[in-house]
């Protein structure tokens, strides 16, 4: 059953995509929305079962795999000592795939952590953390690691890459109302960040500005969250969607959904995750105001869901 599967955390980011990259700080929060793994014995080779999206598929060790999750688990089981193992993976996926959600980190999550509870490896959940961010550059190189942070913690967190990276947990006094807006259309992250990279590489002044401001908004957001200065936060948001659109990130669908946000009383609304495609996120100041955006955005077209973020469940980071 689904109670008994291992999980991992999708996540939407509230300041600093793409800047995060290159060295600044981001907000990002877990959304209720998981990944679920679970591992049974089997007599021999590994079995990868996703019903949901017609995948089941035995790991061939050391073939150019079609997908980069193969690849990703095939890392997985080499440094957990397992792939001489027989054995089923099952995964239950509810993180839309390719939304921009950390539906990659999440997967590697869940499935890192159901084989330890099967295998009984006793992980702690900072080598979680370092084994689904190894897993994060295979599928896209050039992960800052703040997906993979957040699905295995699972909090609210203020984050700066590193080795280990700056990881802060943020209070919240009550839950935080947010509509996500799904453009439909892929979020290619691997693209976006590789296109940052080389503008970065063209115009180093131009961008290590636009760097520099993100970081102060991303700080400042951590401020507003703390004070739970909704208003505050909001312009922001909007500020730091600015910045996206000077990165050259986003698309038209994300941007009717800002729209739909912004003109039906969002606080602030921005791209969240890598872009080109992908989801939205819009700060809402109650439930009426939730469900009146998601009706507008339904009205245009698209799927939107109602979420909330809610005060860390642990203090550990
Ligand atoms: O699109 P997602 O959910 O994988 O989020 C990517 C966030 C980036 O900042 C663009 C990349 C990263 O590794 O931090």
């Amino acid at each position: 059953t689904a109670e008994d599967m291992a999980f991992g955390y999708g996540k939407i980011i509230l300041t600093g995509e793409h800047s995060v990259v290159h060295g600044t700080h981001a907000v990002a929060a877990p959304i209720t929305l998981t990944m679920k793994a679970k591992v049974w014995a089997a007599d021999k080779d590994v079995q990868l079962i996703i019903p949901r999206w017609g995948v089941e598929q035995t790991l061939k060790f050391g073939e150019d795999h079609e997908y980069s999750i193969y690849k990703s688990l095939e890392m997985i089981l080499d440094r957990l000592e397992l792939r001489d193992r027989g054995m089923n993976i099952e995964v239950v996926p509810e993180v839309p795939r390719a939304m921009g959600m950390g539906g990659s980190a999440a997967l590697a999550v869940a499935i890192i952590r159901a084989l330890d509870r099967h295998f009984q490896i006793g992980l702690s959940d900072n080598e979680v953390r370092e084994l689904s961010y190894e897993s994060e550059n295979i599928v896209h190189g050039g992960a800052s690691g703040i997906d993979n942070t957040v699905s295995t913690y699972g909090n609210l967190l203020m984050f700066q890459k590193g080795t280990p990276p700056e990881m802060e947990t943020l209070n919240l006094e009550e839950p935080i109302p947010i509509v996500i807006g799904l453009s439909g259309v892929e979020s290619m992250t691997a693209k976006m960040v590789r296109r940052v990279r080389e503008e970065y590489e063209q115009q180093p002044d131009w961008y290590g500005e636009i760097f520099h401001k993100m970081d102060k908004l991303a700080l400042e957001s951590k401020e507003a969250i703390e004070e739970f200065d909704l208003k505050r936060l909001g312009r922001i948001m909007n500020l730091n969607h600015g910045y996206l659109n000077a990165l050259n990130v986003s698309s038209p669908e994300v941007e009717e959904l800002i729209s739909i946000a912004r003109e039906n009383g969002a606080l602030g609304a921005k791209l969240t995750g890598g872009g080109g495609g992908g989801a939205m996120i819009a700060l809402c100041d109650s439930e009426s105001s939730q469900q009146k955006i998601q009706h507008q955005m339904h009205s245009a077209g698209y799927d939107a869901l109602i979420t909330s973020i809610k005060p860390s469940v642990s203090k550990e980071v």
